[in-house]
């Protein structure tokens, strides 16, 4: 089915699912743990998550795992979060043959280490013929993205651009847009995520904690996405 099945009213077809995984620090909280436990379980619920997209045939999946602000949280927080970051990585390139996804990484990698950005570069290029795709955003923002995209464009000479030129320099470049975008976490925001690339996608929002997460808060949100009329500006 194409784009064009959703805007004649019929059942919206869904390729792409982007998350916002909000909620790992209040979780931890909650039960009078460190910050960074929230993440560990944030990892948990990420993998399922992951593993659940894969079942369901999604064309793309997409989360946000750090963005250009997190920066901004204390050295042993983002310290945790890298950490984790490495180990999934590792994992990943361990275990390359069960993990079926071309892995994408969005976002500026000149902010990591040669070991950390050649592991994400090697990934990407282990992957690169897999048709499902798995972005995983890194040192994201999506006002950075479009800046980098015009420059991108600016360096290979371009005086006007369409907006298909754009959307191909963006590091999105190889998914289709995303269809439905959630937010766990209770709050109601998009937060710098998939700014140009969320123009048409529907929005869902929930109060539960990201490390809650799991198949069964996807399929809820997923069938609440199945009763939207999506119009992309049509009648
Ligand atoms: C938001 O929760 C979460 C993050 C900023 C980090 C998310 C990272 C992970 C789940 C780990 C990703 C790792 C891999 C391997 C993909 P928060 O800390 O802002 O929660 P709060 O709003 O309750 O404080």
């Amino acid at each position: 089915m194409s784009e064009k099945t959703n805007e004649t009213g019929a059942t919206p077809v869904l390729r792409h699912v982007a998350f916002i995984m909000d909620g790992n620090g209040r979780w931890a909280k909650k039960r009078g743990l460190p910050r960074e436990h929230g993440h560990a379980f944030g990892v948990k619920a990420f993998r399922a998550i992951v593993d659940h997209c894969g079942r369901l045939g999604l064309e793309a999946a997409t989360f946000y795992a750090f963005s250009t602000e997190n920066w901004k949280r204390p050295p042993r927080e983002v310290n945790a979060i890298m950490k984790l970051m490495d180990t999934y990585l590792g994992e990943c390139e361990k275990k390359l043959d069960q993990y079926e996804f071309r892995i994408c990484f969005l976002g500026d990698k000149s902010a990591f280490d040669d070991k950390r950005r050649g592991r994400m570069e090697r990934l990407e290029a282990l992957t690169r013929d897999r048709t499902r795709i798995l972005n995983i955003a890194l040192n994201y923002g999506g006002r950075s993205e479009l800046v980098t995209a015009c420059n991108r464009l600016l360096a290979a000479g371009k005086k006007n651009v369409t907006e298909a030129e754009l959307n191909a320099a963006l590091y999105t470049a190889a998914s289709p847009d995303p269809d439905l975008i959630i937010r766990t976490g209770g709050d109601l925001r998009i937060s710098n995520f998939l700014l140009w690339q969320a123009a048409y996608a529907e929005l869902y929002f929930t109060d539960v904690l990201w490390p809650d997460f799991g198949p069964a808060e996807l399929d809820a949100a997923i069938a609440e996405y199945y009763t939207r009329k999506r119009r992309f500006g049509g009648v």
